[in-house]
């Protein structure tokens, strides 16, 4: 079966054709980050604007990259939520229009389980029981598995998103949005241990994430430095940031796996394509003797090939969605 998907959620216009859940055939993927740096974050109205714009050609380059026509394509999907209600609207409304044009099927598939699923795509012998950790711009969970159609969220972040934790923190050290790979960059050249920021870790058997903490504690750290007249080493501030990060993201996941008995960890979303908390799954897959499957970079950022699979694994052809669905912008899981 070969599912066109559709993906505007934020800002990224995606569209891929994905074979039997499995196999990309195409991911095209028109990345407005270059238009929202000049603002220093997403700009919901011009992201939207763009999609419309773009959303057309991208259709059509999914295609291409495919070598498929409309004709060959035997379902639609679309991410309808959560995320920017005008980006996702522009997505779902193609995606209805289509469906009904060209008298095919539309699935409609939430954003995360994208995430969850996108690895797959890459490791043909991935499939459930496992533990996904989700680290994104909008969400931090850890989800349990069990199957396809089953999944349960055991722990999510109160307030910040890890995701968020780092490009609020990138801004405050003056570097462009989006700040998590602009971190990741710079914490190479620095000391994860030189300054010491307080791990937040909630009830000790917890699940849950909180990083307004550290994040917090970053920003006192600069201005005290500021106030006092010292320099402040940013390589350092970064690589000290993200360890305190990485440590809470690692022993949490780890913690998860052993309290649920399963034995497979899959990292998701746009911090999944940070070099530190990579390797430190790594190693401690490696330790503790679990597998671990992350996707590659292309597959960590928002893309329409996770849409596709997650659609082909979650949806049912038989039973299409309403056309008159509708986004649903805080959709939850
Ligand atoms: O999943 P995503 O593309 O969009 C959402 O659904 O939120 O995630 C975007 C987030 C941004 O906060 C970005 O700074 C972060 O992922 N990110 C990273 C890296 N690459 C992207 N964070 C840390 N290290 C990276 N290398
Ligand atoms: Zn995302």
């Amino acid at each position: 079966m070969k599912i066109l998907a559709i993906e505007t959620s934020c800002d990224e216009t995606s569209v891929a054709v994905v074979e039997d859940g499995r196999k990309v055939l195409s991911n095209q993927i028109y990345s407005q980050i270059d238009i929202h740096k000049l603002y220093g974050g997403v700009v919901p109205e011009i992201a939207s604007r763009n999609h419309l714009e773009k959303i057309s050609q991208i259709v059509d380059s999914g295609l291409a990259e495919a070598n498929l026509s409309f004709d060959d394509i035997d379902a639609l999907a679309v991410t309808y939520g959560p995320g920017l209600v005008g980006a996702l609207l522009v997505g779902v409304n193609y995606a209805k229009t289509l469906a009904y044009a060209l008298k095919k099927p539309l699935i409609a598939v939430h954003h995360i389980v994208g995430h969850i699923f996108s690895a797959l795509t890459e490791y043909p012998e991935l499939k459930p029981p496992f533990i996904c950790l989700v680290a994104s711009g909008g969400h931090t969970q850890l989800v349990v598995v069990e199957d396809y159609h089953l999944l349960k969220v055991i722990g999510k972040t109160r307030d910040d998103a890890v995701g968020e934790a780092y490009d609020k923190v990138a801004r405050t050290l003056g570097l462009p949005y989006p700040g998590g790979p602009q971190i990741d960059k710079l914490a190479k050249k620095g000391d994860g241990s030189a300054i010491h920021f307080k791990r937040t870790y909630l009830e000790k058997d917890g699940y849950d994430f909180s990083f307004s903490g550290i994040k917090s504690g970053v920003l006192n750290y600069i201005n005290q430095q500021r106030q006092k007249d010292l320099a402040i080493n940013a390589a350092d501030v970064a690589a000290s940031f993200q360890e305190a990060v990485v440590d809470v993201l690692v022993d949490k996941s780890v913690m998860a796996l052993k309290n649920y008995n399963m034995n497979t960890l899959v990292l998701a979303g746009g911090v999944a394509a940070n070099s530190r908390l990579r390797d430190r799954l790594m190693a401690a897959a490696q330790t503790e003797g679990f597998n671990y499957y992350a996707p590659s970079l292309k597959l960590c950022t928002d893309n329409a090939a996770m849409i596709g699979c997650a659609a082909y694994y979650t949806g049912d052809v038989a039973k299409p969605v309403d056309l008159a669905l509708n986004a649903v912008p805080s959709l939850k899981l």
